[in-house]
Protein backbone atom coordinates (compact mmCIF):
# COMPACT_ATOMS: atom_id res chain seq x y z
CA UNK A 1 0.00 0.00 0.00
CA UNK A 2 1.36 3.24 -0.86
CA UNK A 3 2.79 5.35 1.87
CA UNK A 4 1.08 8.65 0.99
CA UNK A 5 -2.63 6.65 1.40
CA UNK A 6 -1.11 4.88 4.63
CA UNK A 7 -1.13 7.99 6.06
CA UNK A 8 -4.23 9.48 4.78
CA UNK A 9 -6.21 6.65 6.29
CA UNK A 10 -3.83 6.85 9.52
CA UNK A 11 -5.15 10.61 9.87
CA UNK A 12 -8.07 11.58 8.16
CA UNK A 13 -10.29 8.62 8.01
CA UNK A 14 -9.55 7.14 11.61
CA UNK A 15 -13.41 8.04 12.34
CA UNK A 16 -14.10 4.58 10.15
CA UNK A 17 -10.67 3.03 10.11
CA UNK A 18 -11.77 -0.02 12.34
CA UNK A 19 -14.41 -0.63 9.56
CA UNK A 20 -12.05 -0.53 6.98
CA UNK A 21 -9.64 -3.17 8.87
CA UNK A 22 -12.31 -5.11 9.89
CA UNK A 23 -12.77 -7.89 7.15
CA UNK A 24 -16.39 -9.05 7.38
CA UNK A 25 -17.40 -5.49 6.37
CA UNK A 26 -17.46 -5.27 2.64
CA UNK A 27 -18.95 -1.86 2.22
CA UNK A 28 -18.61 1.62 3.71
CA UNK A 29 -21.25 3.98 3.02
CA UNK A 30 -21.24 7.65 4.52
CA UNK A 31 -23.80 9.71 4.39
CA UNK A 32 -22.83 12.71 5.49
CA UNK A 33 -20.20 13.32 8.76
CA UNK A 34 -23.03 11.93 11.02
CA UNK A 35 -24.62 9.05 9.18
CA UNK A 36 -22.60 5.71 8.53
CA UNK A 37 -23.71 2.57 7.22
CA UNK A 38 -22.10 -0.75 6.51
CA UNK A 39 -21.98 -4.08 4.55
CA UNK A 40 -21.65 -7.05 6.23
CA UNK A 41 -22.80 -10.32 3.97
CA UNK A 42 -25.33 -8.90 1.87
CA UNK A 43 -27.19 -6.94 4.55
CA UNK A 44 -26.71 -3.55 5.15
CA UNK A 45 -26.66 -2.19 8.98
CA UNK A 46 -26.31 1.31 10.37
CA UNK A 47 -22.59 1.74 11.88
CA UNK A 48 -22.50 3.89 15.17
CA UNK A 49 -18.87 5.75 13.87
CA UNK A 50 -19.26 9.30 12.43
CA UNK A 51 -17.08 12.02 11.52
CA UNK A 52 -16.58 15.07 13.87
CA UNK A 53 -18.07 17.46 10.76
CA UNK A 54 -18.21 17.59 7.30
CA UNK A 55 -14.89 19.43 7.11
CA UNK A 56 -13.44 16.35 8.80
CA UNK A 57 -15.30 14.35 6.26
CA UNK A 58 -14.49 16.56 3.50
CA UNK A 59 -10.60 16.58 4.27
CA UNK A 60 -10.52 12.82 4.33
CA UNK A 61 -12.04 12.64 1.20
CA UNK A 62 -9.68 14.79 -0.56
CA UNK A 63 -6.74 13.45 0.83
CA UNK A 64 -7.93 9.92 -0.82
CA UNK A 65 -8.11 11.58 -3.51
CA UNK A 66 -4.62 13.56 -3.40
CA UNK A 67 -3.11 10.43 -2.85
CA UNK A 68 -4.16 8.48 -6.27
CA UNK A 69 -3.46 11.73 -8.08
CA UNK A 70 -6.95 13.01 -8.64
CA UNK A 71 -8.79 16.24 -7.44
CA UNK A 72 -12.33 16.52 -5.87
CA UNK A 73 -13.38 19.90 -5.68
CA UNK A 74 -16.05 22.18 -6.21
CA UNK A 75 -15.36 22.21 -10.23
CA UNK A 76 -14.91 18.32 -9.81
CA UNK A 77 -16.99 17.52 -7.41
CA UNK A 78 -17.41 13.84 -8.08
CA UNK A 79 -15.05 11.09 -7.49
CA UNK A 80 -14.85 7.56 -8.71
CA UNK A 81 -10.84 5.97 -7.71
CA UNK A 82 -9.43 2.78 -6.88
CA UNK A 83 -7.48 2.65 -3.61
CA UNK A 84 -3.69 1.14 -3.85
CA UNK A 85 -5.10 -1.87 -1.84
CA UNK A 86 -7.60 -2.41 -4.13
CA UNK A 87 -10.89 -1.02 -2.87
CA UNK A 88 -13.14 1.07 -5.04
CA UNK A 89 -14.70 4.50 -3.63
CA UNK A 90 -17.32 6.98 -5.29
CA UNK A 91 -17.66 10.28 -3.28
CA UNK A 92 -20.15 13.34 -4.49
CA UNK A 93 -19.55 16.61 -2.42
CA UNK A 94 -22.54 18.97 -1.58
CA UNK A 95 -24.38 21.19 -2.53
CA UNK A 96 -25.28 17.82 -4.90
CA UNK A 97 -25.05 15.64 -1.96
CA UNK A 98 -27.58 16.67 0.38
CA UNK A 99 -26.97 15.04 3.51
CA UNK A 100 -23.44 16.66 3.19
CA UNK A 101 -20.81 14.32 1.38
CA UNK A 102 -21.25 11.11 0.19
CA UNK A 103 -19.46 8.38 -0.14
CA UNK A 104 -19.56 4.63 -0.58
CA UNK A 105 -16.14 2.53 -0.50
CA UNK A 106 -15.99 -1.08 -1.61
CA UNK A 107 -13.58 -2.58 0.15
CA UNK A 108 -11.14 -5.02 -1.98
CA UNK A 109 -11.89 -8.84 -1.28
CA UNK A 110 -8.76 -10.05 -0.04
CA UNK A 111 -10.03 -14.19 -0.59
CA UNK A 112 -10.51 -14.44 -4.84
CA UNK A 113 -13.77 -15.91 -5.03
CA UNK A 114 -13.95 -19.17 -6.91
CA UNK A 115 -16.44 -21.30 -8.81
CA UNK A 116 -16.50 -23.58 -5.67
CA UNK A 117 -17.17 -20.40 -3.38
CA UNK A 118 -19.74 -19.36 -5.21
CA UNK A 119 -21.44 -23.12 -4.96
CA UNK A 120 -21.06 -23.00 -1.38
CA UNK A 121 -22.59 -19.87 -1.02
CA UNK A 122 -25.82 -20.74 -2.48
CA UNK A 123 -25.23 -18.76 -5.57
CA UNK A 124 -24.74 -21.65 -8.47
CA UNK A 125 -25.55 -24.82 -8.11
CA UNK A 126 -22.53 -27.87 -9.03
CA UNK A 127 -24.17 -28.35 -11.84
CA UNK A 128 -24.51 -24.47 -13.15
CA UNK A 129 -20.99 -24.07 -12.38
CA UNK A 130 -19.74 -27.03 -13.98
CA UNK A 131 -21.83 -25.75 -17.51
CA UNK A 132 -20.29 -22.19 -17.23
CA UNK A 133 -17.00 -23.57 -16.58
CA UNK A 134 -17.16 -25.52 -19.89
CA UNK A 135 -19.03 -22.87 -21.73
CA UNK A 136 -15.73 -20.70 -20.91
CA UNK A 137 -13.69 -23.64 -22.04
CA UNK A 138 -15.75 -23.79 -25.55
CA UNK A 139 -15.10 -20.14 -25.55
CA UNK A 140 -18.34 -18.63 -25.89
CA UNK A 141 -18.75 -14.89 -25.82
CA UNK A 142 -20.74 -13.77 -22.39
CA UNK A 143 -22.12 -11.11 -21.17
CA UNK A 144 -22.61 -11.03 -17.37
CA UNK A 145 -25.60 -9.03 -16.42
CA UNK A 146 -26.90 -7.60 -13.61
CA UNK A 147 -28.31 -4.50 -11.01
CA UNK A 148 -25.69 -2.56 -9.35
CA UNK A 149 -23.26 -4.18 -6.65
CA UNK A 150 -25.23 -7.43 -7.64
CA UNK A 151 -21.86 -9.46 -8.00
CA UNK A 152 -21.10 -8.76 -11.61
CA UNK A 153 -17.54 -8.22 -11.17
CA UNK A 154 -16.85 -10.94 -9.01
CA UNK A 155 -18.70 -13.70 -11.77
CA UNK A 156 -16.30 -11.94 -14.25
CA UNK A 157 -13.41 -12.77 -12.36
CA UNK A 158 -14.07 -16.22 -11.76
CA UNK A 159 -14.85 -17.03 -15.34
CA UNK A 160 -11.81 -15.19 -16.48
CA UNK A 161 -10.50 -17.41 -14.16
CA UNK A 162 -11.14 -20.35 -15.88
CA UNK A 163 -9.96 -19.42 -19.59
CA UNK A 164 -7.45 -22.19 -20.77
CA UNK A 165 -4.27 -21.10 -20.06
CA UNK A 166 -2.32 -21.09 -22.92
CA UNK A 167 -5.06 -18.30 -24.10
CA UNK A 168 -3.72 -14.73 -23.70
CA UNK A 169 -6.21 -12.88 -22.17
CA UNK A 170 -6.30 -8.89 -22.66
CA UNK A 171 -8.32 -7.19 -19.90
CA UNK A 172 -9.53 -3.66 -20.40
CA UNK A 173 -11.60 -1.32 -17.36
CA UNK A 174 -12.54 1.91 -17.34
CA UNK A 175 -10.98 1.77 -13.38
CA UNK A 176 -9.04 -1.53 -12.90
CA UNK A 177 -10.75 -4.01 -10.28
CA UNK A 178 -10.20 -7.29 -12.27
CA UNK A 179 -7.69 -9.58 -11.07
CA UNK A 180 -8.33 -12.87 -13.23
CA UNK A 181 -6.42 -15.81 -12.09
CA UNK A 182 -4.64 -16.41 -15.79
CA UNK A 183 -1.29 -17.25 -16.59
CA UNK A 184 -1.44 -14.46 -19.79
CA UNK A 185 -3.14 -11.33 -18.84
CA UNK A 186 -2.68 -8.16 -19.78
CA UNK A 187 -4.41 -5.18 -18.22
CA UNK A 188 -5.69 -1.57 -18.83
CA UNK A 189 -6.86 0.87 -17.52
CA UNK A 190 -8.63 4.06 -19.41
CA UNK A 191 -7.69 7.39 -18.26
CA UNK A 192 -9.80 10.18 -17.96
CA UNK A 193 -9.51 13.75 -18.78
CA UNK A 194 -8.34 15.79 -16.61
CA UNK A 195 -8.15 19.68 -18.12
CA UNK A 196 -6.62 21.41 -15.48
CA UNK A 197 -3.38 18.82 -15.58
CA UNK A 198 -3.79 18.99 -19.44
CA UNK A 199 -4.04 15.07 -19.59
CA UNK A 200 -6.16 14.03 -22.19
CA UNK A 201 -8.69 10.84 -21.80
CA UNK A 202 -7.38 7.59 -23.28
CA UNK A 203 -10.97 5.66 -23.68
CA UNK A 204 -12.25 2.03 -23.44
CA UNK A 205 -12.75 2.36 -26.98
CA UNK A 206 -9.15 3.49 -27.85
CA UNK A 207 -8.10 0.45 -25.61
CA UNK A 208 -10.17 -1.93 -27.23
CA UNK A 209 -8.75 -1.10 -30.32
CA UNK A 210 -5.04 -1.61 -29.24
CA UNK A 211 -6.19 -4.66 -27.88
CA UNK A 212 -7.27 -5.71 -31.41
CA UNK A 213 -3.92 -4.74 -32.42
CA UNK A 214 -1.90 -6.96 -29.38
CA UNK A 215 -2.84 -10.53 -30.44
CA UNK A 216 -5.57 -11.11 -28.09
CA UNK A 217 -6.99 -14.23 -28.11
CA UNK A 218 -9.69 -13.61 -25.70
CA UNK A 219 -10.75 -9.71 -24.51
CA UNK A 220 -12.48 -8.61 -21.15
CA UNK A 221 -14.24 -5.15 -21.34
CA UNK A 222 -14.71 -4.95 -17.47
CA UNK A 223 -17.73 -2.86 -17.71
CA UNK A 224 -19.53 -1.99 -20.75
CA UNK A 225 -21.28 1.56 -19.85
CA UNK A 226 -21.23 3.92 -23.11
CA UNK A 227 -20.24 3.54 -26.64
CA UNK A 228 -17.06 0.94 -26.32
CA UNK A 229 -20.69 -1.77 -26.55
CA UNK A 230 -20.14 -1.53 -30.05
CA UNK A 231 -16.46 -2.09 -29.72
CA UNK A 232 -17.12 -5.45 -27.60
CA UNK A 233 -20.24 -6.36 -29.94
CA UNK A 234 -17.58 -6.09 -32.62
CA UNK A 235 -14.57 -8.04 -30.84
CA UNK A 236 -17.34 -10.83 -30.61
CA UNK A 237 -18.35 -10.93 -34.46
CA UNK A 238 -14.83 -11.15 -35.40
CA UNK A 239 -13.19 -14.17 -34.10
CA UNK A 240 -12.16 -13.31 -30.94
CA UNK A 241 -14.66 -16.24 -29.88
CA UNK A 242 -14.66 -16.28 -25.24
CA UNK A 243 -14.97 -12.68 -24.96
CA UNK A 244 -16.70 -11.35 -22.06
CA UNK A 245 -17.78 -8.11 -20.50
CA UNK A 246 -20.54 -7.20 -17.98
CA UNK A 247 -23.71 -4.61 -18.59
CA UNK A 248 -26.65 -3.30 -16.07
CA UNK A 249 -29.55 -4.93 -16.78
CA UNK A 250 -32.12 -6.79 -14.64
CA UNK A 251 -32.40 -9.56 -16.92
CA UNK A 252 -30.75 -11.53 -20.20
CA UNK A 253 -33.15 -10.29 -22.70
CA UNK A 254 -32.98 -6.83 -21.52
CA UNK A 255 -29.05 -7.25 -21.15
CA UNK A 256 -29.35 -7.78 -25.10
CA UNK A 257 -31.49 -4.26 -25.52
CA UNK A 258 -29.01 -2.33 -23.18
CA UNK A 259 -25.95 -3.34 -25.19
CA UNK A 260 -27.48 -2.53 -28.41
CA UNK A 261 -28.85 0.76 -26.60
CA UNK A 262 -25.33 1.60 -25.77
CA UNK A 263 -23.86 0.87 -29.45
CA UNK A 264 -26.11 3.07 -30.73
CA UNK A 265 -25.09 5.80 -28.33
CA UNK A 266 -21.79 6.32 -30.15
CA UNK A 267 -21.40 7.70 -33.89
CA UNK A 268 -21.96 4.67 -36.01
CA UNK A 269 -23.20 4.53 -39.35
CA UNK A 270 -24.65 0.95 -38.86
CA UNK A 271 -28.66 0.77 -38.99
CA UNK A 272 -30.16 -0.23 -35.49
CA UNK A 273 -31.54 -3.01 -36.81
CA UNK A 274 -28.19 -4.02 -38.54
CA UNK A 275 -27.36 -3.38 -34.73
CA UNK A 276 -29.49 -5.53 -33.17
CA UNK A 277 -28.34 -8.28 -35.48
CA UNK A 278 -24.72 -8.18 -34.49
CA UNK A 279 -25.74 -7.93 -30.65
CA UNK A 280 -27.87 -11.28 -31.36
CA UNK A 281 -25.26 -12.95 -33.39
CA UNK A 282 -21.96 -11.81 -30.76
CA UNK A 283 -23.23 -12.81 -27.95
CA UNK A 284 -24.18 -16.69 -26.85
CA UNK A 285 -24.65 -16.78 -22.81
CA UNK A 286 -26.16 -13.86 -20.37
CA UNK A 287 -25.66 -14.52 -16.44
CA UNK A 288 -27.87 -12.76 -14.79
CA UNK A 289 -26.68 -12.16 -11.85
CA UNK A 290 -29.38 -10.79 -8.80
CA UNK A 291 -29.60 -9.21 -5.50
CA UNK A 292 -32.33 -10.16 -3.57
CA UNK A 293 -33.57 -8.77 -0.56
CA UNK A 294 -32.05 -11.50 2.07
CA UNK A 295 -29.17 -10.22 1.43
CA UNK A 296 -28.16 -12.78 -0.87
CA UNK A 297 -26.14 -12.42 -4.48
CA UNK A 298 -27.41 -15.23 -6.68
CA UNK A 299 -27.35 -16.32 -10.10
CA UNK A 300 -30.51 -15.94 -11.55
CA UNK A 301 -30.53 -16.86 -14.72
CA UNK A 302 -28.15 -18.73 -17.47
CA UNK A 303 -29.51 -18.05 -20.69
CA UNK A 304 -28.47 -18.65 -24.60
CA UNK A 305 -28.89 -16.39 -27.01
CA UNK A 306 -30.16 -17.38 -30.36
CA UNK A 307 -30.35 -14.38 -32.30
CA UNK A 308 -32.98 -12.20 -33.40
CA UNK A 309 -36.51 -12.97 -34.16
CA UNK A 310 -38.94 -11.79 -37.66
CA UNK A 311 -40.03 -9.09 -35.03
CA UNK A 312 -37.11 -7.78 -34.15
CA UNK A 313 -37.15 -9.30 -30.53
CA UNK A 314 -34.00 -11.31 -28.82
CA UNK A 315 -34.20 -14.85 -28.46
CA UNK A 316 -33.11 -15.92 -25.57
CA UNK A 317 -33.72 -19.39 -23.49
CA UNK A 318 -32.95 -19.63 -19.99
CA UNK A 319 -31.12 -22.72 -19.45
CA UNK A 320 -30.52 -22.29 -15.55
CA UNK A 321 -32.34 -20.30 -12.99
CA UNK A 322 -32.13 -19.87 -9.37
CA UNK A 323 -35.78 -20.40 -7.75
CA UNK A 324 -36.90 -20.18 -4.67
CA UNK A 325 -38.81 -22.37 -2.02
CA UNK A 326 -39.15 -21.40 0.68
CA UNK A 327 -38.05 -18.77 3.43
CA UNK A 328 -35.39 -19.89 6.91
CA UNK A 329 -37.90 -18.72 9.47
CA UNK A 330 -34.63 -18.07 11.74
CA UNK A 331 -32.56 -16.28 9.61
CA UNK A 332 -35.08 -14.41 7.36
CA UNK A 333 -32.76 -16.12 4.07
CA UNK A 334 -34.28 -17.76 1.13
CA UNK A 335 -34.10 -21.36 0.45
CA UNK A 336 -34.07 -22.11 -3.33
CA UNK A 337 -31.83 -23.35 -5.86
CA UNK A 338 -30.63 -22.96 -9.21
CA UNK A 339 -32.18 -25.69 -11.50
CA UNK A 340 -32.12 -27.01 -15.53
CA UNK A 341 -35.04 -25.63 -17.36
CA UNK A 342 -35.40 -28.35 -20.06
CA UNK A 343 -33.63 -26.55 -22.37
CA UNK A 344 -30.80 -27.84 -24.47
CA UNK A 345 -28.21 -25.37 -25.60
CA UNK A 346 -28.01 -25.50 -29.41
CA UNK A 347 -24.22 -26.30 -28.57
CA UNK A 348 -24.65 -29.32 -27.46
CA UNK A 349 -22.98 -31.20 -29.82
CA UNK A 350 -20.15 -29.07 -29.18
CA UNK A 351 -19.92 -30.63 -25.28
CA UNK A 352 -20.43 -33.77 -26.98
CA UNK A 353 -17.56 -33.69 -29.68
CA UNK A 354 -15.27 -32.32 -26.67
CA UNK A 355 -16.33 -35.43 -24.51
CA UNK A 356 -16.99 -33.00 -21.85
CA UNK A 357 -18.62 -34.96 -18.73
CA UNK A 358 -21.89 -33.21 -19.38
CA UNK A 359 -24.98 -35.46 -20.09
CA UNK A 360 -27.97 -34.31 -21.73
CA UNK A 361 -30.03 -35.37 -18.50
CA UNK A 362 -28.19 -32.47 -17.24
CA UNK A 363 -30.29 -29.75 -18.59
CA UNK A 364 -33.54 -31.59 -17.49
CA UNK A 365 -35.70 -30.13 -14.51
CA UNK A 366 -35.77 -31.82 -11.25
CA UNK A 367 -38.82 -33.85 -10.76
CA UNK A 368 -40.34 -31.42 -7.88
CA UNK A 369 -39.63 -28.16 -10.39
CA UNK A 370 -41.87 -29.94 -13.35
CA UNK A 371 -44.56 -30.50 -10.91
CA UNK A 372 -44.37 -27.08 -9.60
CA UNK A 373 -44.53 -26.05 -13.60
CA UNK A 374 -47.50 -28.33 -13.92
CA UNK A 375 -49.18 -27.14 -11.04
CA UNK A 376 -48.86 -23.60 -12.25
CA UNK A 377 -50.26 -24.04 -15.83
N1 LIG B 1 -22.27 -14.75 -5.16
C1 LIG B 1 -21.91 -13.93 -4.18
N2 LIG B 1 -22.20 -14.23 -2.90
C2 LIG B 1 -21.86 -13.40 -1.91
N3 LIG B 1 -21.23 -12.22 -2.07
C3 LIG B 1 -20.92 -11.87 -3.31
C4 LIG B 1 -21.25 -12.69 -4.44
N4 LIG B 1 -20.86 -12.06 -5.56
C5 LIG B 1 -20.30 -10.90 -5.14
N5 LIG B 1 -20.33 -10.78 -3.82
C6 LIG B 1 -19.86 -9.62 -3.04
O1 LIG B 1 -20.76 -8.56 -3.35
C7 LIG B 1 -20.09 -7.32 -3.46
C8 LIG B 1 -20.37 -6.71 -4.82
O2 LIG B 1 -19.83 -7.54 -5.81
P1 LIG B 1 -19.34 -6.99 -7.21
O3 LIG B 1 -18.37 -5.88 -7.06
O4 LIG B 1 -18.91 -8.18 -8.00
O5 LIG B 1 -20.71 -6.41 -7.81
P2 LIG B 1 -20.98 -5.59 -9.14
O6 LIG B 1 -22.28 -6.05 -9.69
O7 LIG B 1 -19.81 -5.69 -10.05
O8 LIG B 1 -21.12 -4.11 -8.58
P3 LIG B 1 -21.11 -2.71 -9.39
O9 LIG B 1 -22.45 -2.63 -10.05
O10 LIG B 1 -20.97 -1.71 -8.32
O11 LIG B 1 -19.97 -2.78 -10.34
C9 LIG B 1 -18.63 -7.62 -3.21
O12 LIG B 1 -18.36 -7.31 -1.86
C10 LIG B 1 -18.49 -9.12 -3.46
O13 LIG B 1 -17.46 -9.71 -2.72
MG1 LIG C 1 -18.67 -4.19 -10.94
Amino acid sequence: MSTVFESAIKNFLAPIGDLLADDSVSEVMINGPSEIFIERKGLVYKSDNQFSDEEALQSAVRAIAQSVGRVIDDDNPRLDARLPDGSRIHAVLPPMAKMGTTVAIRKFSKDDLTLKDLINFGSLSADAARFLDICVHLGKNILVSGGTGSGKTTMLNVLGGRIPKTQRLLVIEDAAELQVDAEHVVYFEARHENKDRGIKPVSITHLVQSAMRLRPDRIIVGEVRGVEAMDLIQVMNTGHDGSMGTVHANNPSEACTRLETLALMGDTQIPPDAVRKMVGSALQLVVQCSRYSDGGRRTSHISEVLGVDEFGRYIVRDIFRWMQTGKDEQTGKYIGEVVACNYLPTFFDQIVVNKLPFPKSKFIAPEWVQKISKKAA
